[in-house]
């Protein structure tokens, strides 16, 4: 608990910190008050009302110069075609404040730790250490996997660049390790977040019985790029599938930060940070119980759903009507998926 309140924790309101106590949350609002006109990343489109700054504590970086700076030439799409791994990717440059991430106690300490380590990579350099920066997301679909690898580039004011698995993996298995070679080479040269979403695709068990030798070969070139992946870049691979990645990939990685479906008092506030902009006339957090068993991107369709209805009703905030509609809606929904998937 002290080694966490040592971090420069500045999540807004506490958010994503499950159990708050109330004076530690506070005292990072104050903090948060106190720095965010300089360091927060406002986002284009996501309102930021009361956002924080997952890496707070960058104005004394700054200061220092350990901040590892941006490139002079910013990595654009364009950029990346010339430079022969454009097709394989798509890189963008996401504004998302940390305060729109809903996270768990162990999850926000990680993705802290590993953030706060990265600013200052040149300090654990400087004793010989290794700085974290692969990481694995998994857990269940619309639970933050890739919002998340969107907030830390946002934060870390770096660009996303997302491998896209379709052009990566080809036909021929030779041509699959050569694609996945270009792009670490691409991270090795340049600062970035690689985000390989959808991993369990490449890096399958090697034991697969459905899967022939050659793969195995990609697995295993797959375990070596990893193994030498260093630099001012970060890595991030995500799954759902975390059954199918190989054991010894598993390994390779810093660490494991697992997203969950969200708890009852998660729930509460993604229904609040939904409904900030446009307002439910009820208590909406009375609702809560309701979406157990939910993931955090069905709670957000049943919000935007209702305001969408309330909105052609020609109505200025959310009616319980029009929640509760939306609401059954995705229970039905989802007890199709359910169905379909089982
Ligand atoms: N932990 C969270 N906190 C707040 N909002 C969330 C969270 N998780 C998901 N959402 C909302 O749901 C949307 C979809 O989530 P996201 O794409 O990150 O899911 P995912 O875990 O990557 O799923 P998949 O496994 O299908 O790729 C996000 O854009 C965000 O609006
Ligand atoms: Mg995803």
């Amino acid at each position: 608990m002290e080694k966490f309140d040592d971090l420069p924790l500045t999540f807004a309101d506490g958010s994503g910190i499950e159990d708050q106590n109330e004076d530690m949350a506070r005292s990072r609002k104050k903090v948060v008050s106190d720095r965010k006109a300089k360091y927060f990343v406002k986002a284009a489109s996501a309102p930021t009302a009361g956002s924080g700054s997952m890496l707070a504590g960058a104005e004394e970086d700054l200061k220092a110069g350990s901040t590892p700076k941006p490139r002079s030439r910013r990595l654009s799409q364009t950029l990346a075609s010339r430079e022969g791994f454009g097709d394989l990717v798509e890189v963008t440059h996401p504004s998302r404040p940390a305060s729109d991430i809903i996270l768990s106690r162990d999850s926000a300490y990680t993705l802290l730790g590993v953030a706060n380590e990265f600013r200052r990579g040149d300090e654990i350099r400087r004793h010989g250490l290794n700085v974290r920066s692969k990481m694995l997301f998994c857990g269940p679909p619309g639970c933050g996997k890739s919002m998340c690898a969107e907030v830390v580039a946002s934060e870390l004011h770096m660009p996303l660049v997302v491998a896209r698995l379709d052009a990566i993996i080809a036909s021929h298995l030779g041509q699959t390790a050569s694609n996945l070679r270009k792009l670490f080479e691409a991270a090795k040269s340049r600062s970035m977040v690689l985000f390989l979403d959808e991993f369990d695709a490449i890096a399958r068990a090697r034991s697969d019985a459905t899967e022939h030798s050659e793969i195995r070969r990609v697995v295993n070139s797959l375990l070596m790029m990893i193994d030498r992946f260093e630099g001012r870049s970060l890595l991030i691979a995500a799954t759902n599938l975390e059954e199918h990645v190989d054991r010894a990939i598993w390994r390779r990685f810093d660490e494991v930060v697992v997203f969950e479906k969200p708890s009852k008092a998660q729930i509460r506030r993604l229904l609040k940070i939904k409904t900030r902009n446009f307002r439910a006339d009820f208590d909406i957090s009375r609702f809560a119980e309701r979406f157990e068993g939910m993931s955090y991107a069905q709670v957000e369709r049943t919000c935007l759903s209702a305001i969408r209805t309330s909105i052609l009703a020609r109505e200025s905030s959310i009616s319980e009507q029009a929640f509760v509609a939306a609401l059954e809606h995705e229970s039905r929904r989802s007890r199709i998926e359910n169905t379909i998937l089982d």
